[in-house]
């Protein structure tokens, strides 16, 4: 059984700690709970205690603890030690090399890995100070699991909000290779809009986020794979783990993935642009003659591309079909059109889908058809790559 020292900090966020130690037990690793004086404002060490099956410790100066097990100990006895949250205030101790109380010296003692979710205010993540402390961290082989965007309980908006504990515990399943039914496999990935330029200010585009292919790429690496994530521009955190090309348009995506083959696995989520300006002006168009027409032309299909592709044609080829009707049919008709073994089918029309948090979808495969319940885009990425990770056991 795997150990995992839970080092909990200050923050709104402690109580995901508990959700994180709830998945964490039921997924069989043993947790040892370790919270902070100000972790404690905010959850209790009874509720970590009861979902940790553990005794949560708090004290540097403890006789008792320290007869039961040194803190020294305590720091080498876990295979892993993760800081859930960690706020702005541990962090820098961690930089600094502070160690003021039962978390920090253990911090400052251990010779495990050490893994951090980070979770604080938009503006102090932004800060300088915390900047520069991430970076330090990062060069001393501190791994992170990058807080996500989006409203904050402060009321503001902005990326410092905690990671999902299931996106965190898959960081940790595939730090200690406790579900590793991905490994030895490449994994190509596409993810979120294409841009596809006018003029040099203006470009075509789409609502997609490149939430969910992110998703993907993260689930698919934390069960082992090496993984390509071929993305559009995006606004969102880069998943952990993976290797990103970043790219804007459609042509440019296609090269990227042509170099990142040969690959095991080839995951289509991607909002690829179908048209392309047959000839972007150099300059900005201006406005004082007539509206311009706009010649399009198609982009190549990278999905088509990839399930065509020879000898090097993936063994696993997965689509998405964002449909706004007709949603079986249309997608079906996608996976034999395209020569894909899997079609992820989903109705956008209206739904908050497109550019959401989360997704309600269809899994059409050569034995007909799934339908899955409404889920977070996260979930959704786990269960998909689980059930990848089925086909290569
Ligand atoms: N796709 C692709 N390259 C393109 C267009 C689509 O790789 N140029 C992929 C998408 O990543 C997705 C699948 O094809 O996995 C289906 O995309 P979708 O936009 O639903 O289908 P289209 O082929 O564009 O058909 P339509 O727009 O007519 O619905």
């Amino acid at each position: 059984m795997k150990r995992l020292l839970l080092i909990v900090s200050g923050g709104i966020a402690a109580y995901k700690a508990l959700e994180l130690a709830r998945l964490a037990a039921k997924a069989g690793y043993s947790v040892t709970p370790v919270l902070t004086k100000a972790g404690a404002q905010f959850i209790t060490p009874l509720s970590l205690q009861a979902l940790c099956g553990a005794k949560t410790h708090m004290d540097l100066f403890s006789l008792t603890e320290e007869s039961e097990m040194g803190h020294i100990e305590l720091s080498r006895a876990a295979d892993l030690v993760v800081v859930v949250p960690a706020s702005a205030d541990i962090l820098a101790k961690m930089a600094a090399g502070i160690a003021d109380d039962l978390a920090t010296t253990l911090l400052l003692a251990t010779d495990k890995s050490v893994l951090v979710a980070p979770a604080m205010n938009v503006r102090m993540w932004e800060h300088a100070a915390t900047r520069a402390n991430m970076a330090l961290l990062k060069a001393r082989g501190v791994l992170v699991v990058p807080p996500d965007e989006g409203p904050m309980a402060c009321g503001e908006f902005g990326p410092g909000r905690l990671a999902e504990p299931p996106v965190i515990l898959s960081a940790i399943a595939g730090l200690l290779g406790k579900n590793n039914m991905l490994a030895g496999r490449h994994a190509i990935v596409t993810s979120g809009p294409t841009h596809e330029p006018i003029d040099p200010v203006r470009y075509i585009a789409n609502r997609s986020s490149g939430r969910q292919g992110h998703a993907i790429a993260a689930a698919l690496a934390a069960l082992g794979a090496r993984v390509t994530l071929v993305s559009g521009p995006v606004n969102i955190p880069d998943p952990p783990g993976v290797d990103i090309r970043r790219v804007e348009t459609a042509t440019e995506m296609l090269k990227a993935v042509e170099s990142a083959m040969p690959a095991d696995i080839a995951v289509c989520a991607a909002a690829v642009g179908d048209w392309r300006t047959t000839t972007p002006a150099s300059h900005k168009i201006k406005k004082n003659s007539t509206p311009p027409a706009l010649q399009l032309m198609e982009n190549p299909d990278i999905l088509a591309w990839i399930a065509a592709a020879g000898p090097q044609r993936p063994r696993l080829v997965v689509g998405f079909a964002a449909e706004t009707q007709n949603l079986t049919d249309f997608a079906a008709g996608k996976r034999v059109v395209k020569n894909c073994d899997w079609m992820v089918a989903n109705n956008v029309a209206g739904t908050g889908i497109m550019g959401g948090q989360e997704n309600e979808i269809m899994l059409l495969t050569a034995r007909g058809a799934e339908a899955w319940p409404r889920m977070d885009k996260l979930e959704l990425a786990h269960r998909l790559a689980l059930r990848i990770g089925e086909v290569f056991a």
